[in-house]
């Protein structure tokens, strides 16, 4: 806390008023009221956040792990003998056995049947989309459409589709819900270009405003001859995605936004149907049947998953997976995802509410302001009397100090960001004219300089073991902003320049 904060005033956290809180809110939600019992695993299996007085708000960027997930992987290491798979000596098959079930649950969580859709286990959702960007048969006459919300994961696929020759067209979302026009997207659908291949990709929750677009575009963007990617690494954590239901062809995942542990264990659910019109650029040890050094480019892909799993797969860590999948089952992902919402709903209501003395806003929210099509992942900005949003850097400084982990930044989602921010084309293009790179420091003054504008935003989202004491805290926290001048904040710390990539990405 600097010494202008102490000047500020700073409502005192009253454990009476959050009592009479609690009990307004669980009047006005039966449906938050029926999922108490995540209020007692809380305290059982996620006791370290309260135990360490941490606000936990940042489950988009990583999913949080029950104690007992790790108890029981780390039981299970201990008492066998793993090698690596794919040979014959006991301890190989023990170890193909796990990696086999940590596939079967994969399958049985999202619905999805093994003859239908194949479960490629991958580094990260990033990993997964690296697969389909560089295998996926761009070429002159085919067509990469995305919408402007997606992550940088997904716009990256753009790079080989251009450099392949293919279209690649942008969606933009709008203001002020952040979501997309649906006739527009059907134009486009419409112009699919027929004789080439054409990969549609959108998230089916934004990692930036929370927005959730319908699932029905997979089967629209289907029936025009359109292969959909759905990315599902901030939806799949508090949502169901029921693969039995929608049959996007490519589903990216990262296991780690889903329950914490394992990290460095994503998947590429993937239809079989669309896994075989994938050329991969290379191969690997553990994705071929056979090779030989002799003729010039002799080998054969394995088909399926195998294909697809460059050398040895991370098989210490599936278990992990199976173990996590299960203990999200075990609680409800029904269960999850109502409370989630709930404490959406009312934190929605409340950072809406709130007010300057002079009437003004001391937030605003970017995407919808009610519970409609969307997730429990809140994009926003405090704003001072005048309007003005106040530096991500003071809010970092305030939320760091009252143990909030919470994130700033443009979250790897820059097209969701430029539009929020009403970022135009002319004003961006300035930051790419250099031949080095240009570091985020350099990007956010330039932008601030140029046309008064922010590239940083707020990020709050909630998850598996989110309280409504997380949430009241938050709001506790919120209230430091009302009334408080851009001057009132002490002085800013300086940018890192040579900062190489932008904070807060995922
Ligand atoms: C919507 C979305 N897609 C993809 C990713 C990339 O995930 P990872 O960094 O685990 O590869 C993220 C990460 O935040 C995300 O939120």
């Amino acid at each position: 806390m600097t010494q202008h904060d102490r000047h500020v005033r700073t409502p005192a956290y009253d454990p009476d008023g959050y009592a009479r809180t609690l009990a307004a809110f669980e009047e006005n939600s039966p449906d938050f009221v029926a999922t108490r019992a995540l209020d007692d695993l809380r305290t059982r299996e996620y006791g370290r956040l309260d135990r360490t007085g941490q606000i936990y708000l940042d489950y988009t960027g990583g999913g949080l792990y029950a104690d007992s997930q790790v108890r029981e992987h780390m039981e299970l290491l201990a008492a066998n003998v793993y090698g690596n798979p794919h040979s014959n000596n006991p301890t190989s098959l023990a170890s193909t056995d796990l990696v086999d079930r940590a596939r079967a649950a994969v399958f049985e969580f999202f619905n999805a049947s093994p003859d239908e859709y194949a479960v490629i286990f991958t580094a990260n959702a990033s990993g997964a989309l690296k697969l389909v960007g560089e295998s996926y048969p761009f070429a002159p006459g085919s067509h990469y459409l995305l919408t402007y919300d997606n992550h940088n994961s997904v716009n990256g696929i753009r790079e080989f589709a251009r450099s392949r020759g293919a279209a690649v067209t942008y969606l933009p979302v709008q203001m002020p819900d952040m979501r997309l026009d649906p006739d527009r997207l059907i134009e486009h659908l419409d112009m699919r270009r027929p004789g080439g291949d054409n990969l549609f990709s959108y998230p089916a929750q934004s990692n930036f405003s929370g927005v959730q677009h319908s699932l029905t575009w997979i089967e629209e963007a289907q029936e025009r001859g359109w292969d959909v990617l759905l990315d599902s690494a901030a939806f799949a954590p508090t949502n169901r995605l029921d693969l039995g239901r929608w049959k996007p062809d490519f589903v990216p995942l990262s296991f780690y936004k889903m329950f914490g542990y394992p990290t460095g264990v994503g998947a590429l659910i993937a239809r079989r149907q669309a896994l075989k019109k994938l050329r991969r650029p290379w191969f690997a040890g553990g994705t071929i049947t056979i090779a030989s050094v002799q003729g010039e480019g002799w080998h054969y892909l394995i088909d399926g998953e195998a294909g697809f799993e460059d050398g040895t797969v991370n098989y210490l860590m599936l278990p992990g997976v199976e173990i996590g999948l299960r203990h999200l089952a075990a609680i409800g992902l029904d269960t999850i995802h109502t409370r989630v919402m709930s404490l959406t709903g009312w934190l929605l209501e409340q950072l809406h509410e709130l007010r300057h003395s002079n009437g003004a806003l001391v937030v605003r929210i970017f995407g919808p302001l009610d519970l409609v099509e969307r997730g429990a992942t809140i994009a926003l900005n405090f704003l001072d009397p005048d309007g003005e949003p106040v530096d991500f850097r003071h809010t970092e400084r305030l939320a760091a100090a009252a143990n909030i982990s919470l994130r700033t930044g443009c979250f790897c989602n820059p097209g969701a960001g430029e539009i929020a921010h009403e970022i135009p084309q002319d004003l961006m293009a300035g930051c790419f004219k250099s031949d080095t790179p240009v570091s985020y420091a350099e990007l956010y003054e330039w932008l601030k300089r140029n046309g008064g504008k922010t590239a940083s935003t707020v990020r709050i989202s909630l998850g598996v073991a989110s309280s409504f004491a997380d949430v009241y805290r938050f709001m506790h926290f919120a209230q430091q902003f009302q009334d408080r001048g851009a001057g009132d904040y002490g002085p800013l710390p300086a940018l890192d320049p040579h900062a190489a990539s932008e904070p807060d990405a995922a």
